[in-house]
């Protein structure tokens, strides 16, 4: 039975559920973890985590599908992300195994904070490790610990498939790690600065130029991007220093194999961007949401869809991805795990 809440109003902010999972790295090994009901963490004020940072999350989404089943989409992708980001950042890798098992056990411990089928919401989790131990010098901490907790939200952007305004500034995507293999939080707090300021100059996002040339489009915040040809070809920036979202890869597949359309995966210069049909930012928390322009310190660009509906190729990257997400549509094998 799920939660009386206006699961149509809920935007995207964080509100405590029942329980969340914990799981704790200590004398060279991770134990099995359990659920817990208290949402607050006790920490020294030397943790690996306050003194250098080293932490790093992750993001996906638990839904009701049209046969009223809880489902995650490709959790599996999200546990093979994190071990990549742990190695990067000296974290011993969260095995996939015990990330799955506190997805499971999350979901079905607030299933009732998981919105019904059809109204658009979901339950976000957000599981996340950092460096606990007590730390001086830098380097690795000595001990680890995994939470994975759920927030019921809804669309990110608060128009939800209404197009959105972004910004190109001078600033950096600046990911001191020099990878995009990564969600730490380090990298997020020096996003902020270029967000914060679009926003206060009437923009949604940041768009991020690459730090070498600041000529090619890289993503923003919190999403890659896809563009649309006018001949109906999907583009989408390849770079090393973008976050390898799965909702871009999975957008790629649902366009390739489903939708019979074409890909290009490859450096997108800025420039070019006034010549595309359509532009999009994928994220878990994105969906796929239109761009309606962007601005620069040269020129705005407006695509042709304007700014008050998606484009038509968008629209139907969105009904077919989420349609696959709640089972409307045939999923490609592997990609629906049931939260029995
Ligand atoms: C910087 C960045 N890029 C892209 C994405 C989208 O990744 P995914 O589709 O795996 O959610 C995210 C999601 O949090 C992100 O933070």
């Amino acid at each position: 039975m799920s939660k009386e809440i206006d699961w149509a109003n809920i935007g995207f902010s964080y509100q405590p559920t029942s329980k969340r999972f914990v799981a704790v790295y200590k004398d060279g090994k991770w134990n099995d973890g359990e659920l817990t009901d208290d949402p607050n963490i006790v920490i020294n004020e030397c943790a690996g985590v306050l003194q250098y940072a080293q932490t790093c999350f992750e993001g996906l989404k638990a839904k009701t599908s049209k046969d009223g089943k809880i489902v995650t989409f490709r959790p599996d992708l999200n546990a093979k992300r994190m071990i990549d980001t742990c190695e990067r950042l000296c974290i011993p890798p969260i095995p996939e195994e015990l990330f799955l098992k506190a997805v499971d056990e999350v979901v079905k411990a607030n299933a009732d904070f998981v919105p019904p089928y059809g109204t658009g919401a979901s339950l976000y989790l957000r599981p996340f490790i950092y460096g606990s131990g007590p730390v001086i010098g830098v380097k690795p901490s000595p001990e680890y610990t995994f939470r994975l907790f759920g927030t019921p939200v809804g669309s990110y952007f608060s128009g939800g498939l209404k197009p959105i305004k972004l910004m190109v500034s001078d600033f950096d995507r600046a990911a001191p790690c020099g990878t995009g293999h990564i969600k730490a939080g380090l990298n997020y707090a020096m996003s902020m600065y270029a967000g914060q300021m679009a926003h206060s100059l009437g923009y949604d996002e940041n768009m991020y130029l690459d730090s070498k040339t600041r000529t090619f489009v890289e993503e923003t915040g919190g999403a890659n991007f896809l563009f649309v040809t006018k001949d109906g070809t999907i583009v989408t920036p390849k770079s090393d220093t973008i976050l390898p979202s799965i909702t871009r890869r999975s957008l790629i597949t649902v366009a390739r194999d489903v939708l019979d359309m074409k890909i290009e995966e490859r450096p997108v210069s800025f420039e070019e961007i006034k010549e595309f049909a359509e532009c999009g930012l994928c994220g878990t928390a994105a969906v796929i949401s239109p761009v309606g322009m962007v601005h620069s310190e040269k020129e705005d660009i407006y695509f042709p869809n304007g700014m008050e509906n998606p484009g038509p190729i968008t629209q139907k990257l969105y009904d077919t991805l989420t349609g696959i997400q709640m089972q409307e549509i045939e999923a490609p094998e592997g990609w629906i795990r049931e939260c029995k």
